[in-house]
């Protein structure tokens, strides 16, 4: 990345840093996780046993990829698959596998911020699914949408994986839809994934492994701020906390101080006073229903014409159309 991007990033993680520490009660964005330590972080929490998310999706996707690219693109006419997000791609290369075996024709277009993530991942799928066409896309995912609109005329399917809608609450995941509706054609396909409400237990385990990487994944935001904000932020005085709501299915993820203290942040020239046990918040990872997905589809212009689940119903993937 140019020196120049990196400067704009840092100013704005700087000033929703300022923002949210600012505030009260305390928050910073989940979306500060991934660097790329915490890109690595995310890796390791998608093998733990206890992070169910990636094991199920993949699943659904195994037992029933001939049917999920059957609604893809019925006629075989061609069509372009662009994933918001794609990671190391582990799941959706099953999809590609069939897709490639059935001879649909379609182009990957994998988009992501991170040109980093992206190479990675048009390399390792050329190696390992060398028919497969790949057009990595780098930048955010709507002027991405938008110049892939301006480009191509082929019918779009977009992937929305792992349950990243859950990081949003409900109206921020209504104003995302109804932003990808808007640059959706009459017979696009957005293909989604959302975590379903379950045993409390079951989340709780998910977000509070005993290794410790989700505590570290989720103090990487302070890692971040110390390194490139030079703050002075101590790890060990503060705690990693989950909670779960099964009423609204909303997962919380906290950073809790464990004294009263001081932490300076140099670069914004702040200081912040944490009391005993005072809290950040960190992360949202939500829930769902089907009414609850019926809802946000409807609410944001979707119906939905089909879905995909697992034996025991912990995940669901689900095709909305315009
Ligand atoms: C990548 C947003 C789906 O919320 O389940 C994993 C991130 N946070 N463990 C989630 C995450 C803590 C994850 N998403």
């Amino acid at each position: 990345m140019s020196y120049k991007n990196q400067n704009v990033l840092t100013r704005t993680f700087g000033k929703e840093v300022h923002q949210g520490l600012t505030a009260f009660p305390k928050y910073l964005s989940s979306k500060f996780f991934y660097d790329a330590i915490g890109d690595k972080l995310f890796q390791q929490i998608m093998a733990l046993p206890e992070y169910y998310l990636t094991d199920v999706e993949y699943d659904i996707f195994n037992t029933h990829k001939t049917d999920i690219v059957k609604g893809f693109d019925k006629e075989k006419e061609g069509f372009d698959i662009l994933e918001l997000g794609a990671g190391d791609g582990k799941k959706t290369k099953l999809l590609l596998a069939e897709l490639l075996e059935k001879k649909y024709s379609f182009v990957y277009r994998p988009i992501d911020i991170s040109e980093n993530a992206i190479s990675h991942l048009v390399r390792n799928l050329s190696s390992e699914l060398s028919g497969v066409s790949v057009k990595g896309e780098i930048g955010e995912y709507f002027e991405v949408l938008d110049r892939l609109n301006h480009i191509s005329k082929k019918r779009k399917v977009i992937f929305f994986l792992g349950s990243n809608i859950g990081n949003l609450q409900h109206p921020k995941a209504i104003e995302f839809l109804k932003k990808l509706n808007s640059v959706m054609h009459q017979d696009d396909i957005l293909f989604i994934g959302f975590d379903q409400k379950k045993h409390p237990q079951k989340v709780l385990d998910a977000y509070n492994d005993k290794t410790g990487i989700t505590e570290a994944f989720n103090k990487n935001v302070l890692t971040r701020i110390n390194k490139e904000l030079n703050g002075n932020f101590d790890l060990d005085t503060f705690i990693h906390w989950e909670v779960y709501d099964p009423e609204t299915g909303t997962a919380k993820s906290y950073l809790v101080s464990t004294k009263k203290q001081t932490v300076d942040i140099d670069c914004l020239s702040l200081q912040i006073h944490f009391e005993p046990w005072e809290s950040i918040h960190t992360e949202i990872s939500q829930k769902y229903d089907d009414n609850t997905v019926n809802w946000l589809a409807e609410e944001s212009g979707f119906k939905i014409t089909g879905s995909f689940t697992d034996k025991d119903q912990y995940y669901k993937n689900y095709v909305f159309k315009k």
